[in-house]
């Protein structure tokens, strides 16, 4: 018989409920990421300004969608009931077999620069070595965004390098992005 993957379905990290996105979730969206717009928007291409209830229930049942197809597998987090950010692990088509993904993540605008960032990332790479299974785990960052590189570094990622002049942006100048990765052996060794 083919090997079946289940995706675990949730856990609790230091005070953190991680969990997929389900139906219904998008009220709750809706506003985080409405009243987030302004800070989210500077390095995230997905918020969409104003959005209405409606869109963020949509948007909510299609990485919901994803996550239960093995796609990909978008998350959030919540501390004491409160939604305060999104996470997830995607990778490449074969990232099932080859357990290299990529982190992405973005905190509620009124709790960044709180360290919940950190907590949350390091949570994120807990679970995904403990009961994923992934080896590699990379986090991508332009190199102006000090608040994402810095949550890389503290929770234990490594620089790879620079990819150099790589981000075309609307208004025709050219951005460049780091690269981190943090490997299934460092974490167990730093542990
Ligand atoms: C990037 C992000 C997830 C970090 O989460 P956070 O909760 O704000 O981060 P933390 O509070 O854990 O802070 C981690 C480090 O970043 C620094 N930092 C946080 N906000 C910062 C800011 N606006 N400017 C510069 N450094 C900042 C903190 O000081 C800390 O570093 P230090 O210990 O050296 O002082 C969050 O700021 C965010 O959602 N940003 C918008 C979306 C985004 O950029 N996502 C990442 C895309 S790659």
């Amino acid at each position: 018989m083919e090997n079946v993957f289940l995706a675990p379905l949730s856990t609790t990290i230091d005070g953190l409920h991680i969990r997929p996105l389900r139906a219904g979730d998008g009220v709750e969206y809706t506003e985080v990421v409405n009243a987030s717009y302004s800070t989210l928007s500077k390095w995230l291409n997905w918020p969409v300004e104003n959005m209405s209830v409606e869109q963020g229930e949509e948007m909510v049942r299609e990485r919901g969608g994803a996550y239960l197809k093995g796609e990909r597998f978008p998350v959030c987090a919540w501390e004491d009931g409160v939604l305060i950010g999104g996470s997830g692990y995607r990778g490449a088509v074969d990232f099932m077999t080859t357990g290299n993904v990529e982190l992405g993540m973005w905190i509620r605008g009124d709790r960044a620069g709180q360290g919940l960032g950190t907590r949350f990332l390091r949570a994120m790479v807990q679970w995904g070595f403990e009961e994923w299974g992934w080896h590699r785990m990379k986090w991508e960052c332009d190199t102006r965004n000090r608040a994402s590189s810095r949550t890389a570094e503290k929770a234990g990622f490594t620089l790879e390098g620079t990819t150099r002049s790589d981000m075309a942006e609307d208004d025709g100048t050219r951005s460049s992005g780091l690269v981190y990765s943090i490997l299934r052996s460092e974490w167990e060794d730093s542990r």
